[in-house]
């Protein structure tokens, strides 16, 4: 693993002009236009990375973006490795890896995901404060390389807590609704019943989505700050029996993106 690791770094490094990022950000479902943000792109489809897998989902491009966002330089996944696409844990986590071995010290997160919050409405922007493992497995599972991090990381602030505080900051500066809230990572590819929806709800969750933990518990090992978001685009619980279709899924996340937008970019210039 440690082989493949370095010799993808090894593939960027040649590959991209310019310093390599400390900074690098993860594009979810429907948050792949925040990539227009950034200036001097240098895109690397996946399918040309040694030891990348391939991006199989509608709505996810599958490459690799290097360049210039908020005057920072940053790296950005438009595109992720889902564990319902049959990758496995390491697989999904593989490029977190090669972040971090090319330097990044901060990831950024984003994601869509289904509100179980009842406070919360469709188009919200959620930060993530915490989260809870659903995954029927952890990506630090099996033998820890020392070189990657400890064998038992801590996972008391999975979300850096002074980057939840820098994004509602940003939010009361420009009037902008920000929810707070702990995200349940699942296998999927099945949406909730309504009695799961509740489960989540009732074990602690604000909401549900199919991503993100596998790469945050990486980043942590790594010792990466985090900092991410989830759009809510639709809700479910006990009385709520409707189903989100993955276009709806996508559509939501369209409608949020002033917000995501505006909060990602500013964060990125202040973090
Ligand atoms: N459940 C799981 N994943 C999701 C959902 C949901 O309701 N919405 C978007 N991603």
């Amino acid at each position: 693993m440690l082989e493949q690791i370095n010799q993808t770094a090894d593939f960027l490094r040649s590959r991209v002009i310019g310093d390599m990022p400390k900074l690098a950000i993860i594009l979810g479902t429907g948050l792949g236009p925040i990539a227009d943000l950034i200036e001097e792109k240098q895109v690397i489809p996946y399918s040309e990375i040694p030891n990348f897998p391939i991006s199989t989902v509608e709505g996810h491009a599958g490459c690799l973006i290097f360049g210039v966002m908020g005057g920072k330089r940053v790296m950005a996944m438009q595109g992720r490795f889902h564990y319902y696409e049959g990758y496995d844990m390491k697989q999904v986590t593989f490029p977190v890896r090669v972040m971090r071995a090319l330097g990044v010290e901060t990831l950024f997160v984003s994601n869509a995901a289904g509100g179980m919050n009842k406070g919360f409405k469709v188009g919200d922007v959620m930060v993530i404060t915490d989260h809870i493992n659903l995954f029927p497995e952890n990506p630090l599972r099996g033998k820890n390389y020392k070189e990657l991090g400890e064998r038992f990381p801590a996972m008391t602030e999975a979300y850096c807590h002074d980057y939840v505080a820098l994004a509602d900051k940003i939010a009361e500066e420009k009037g902008i609704r920000l929810v707070h809230g702990v995200y349940v990572g699942t296998t999927g590819p099945t949406f909730e019943t309504p009695a799961e929806y509740e489960y989540f709800r009732v074990i602690g969750g604000d909401a549900v989505g199919m991503s993100t933990v596998p790469e945050v518990i990486v980043a942590n090992h790594a010792g990466m700050k985090v900092f991410g978001i989830s759009v809510i685009t639709d809700l479910g619980g006990k009385d709520i029996t409707y189903v989100p279709t993955h276009e709806e899924v996508q559509q939501a996340a369209i409608t949020a993106q002033p917000v995501t937008v505006a909060i990602m970019s500013e964060m990125v210039a202040r973090v």
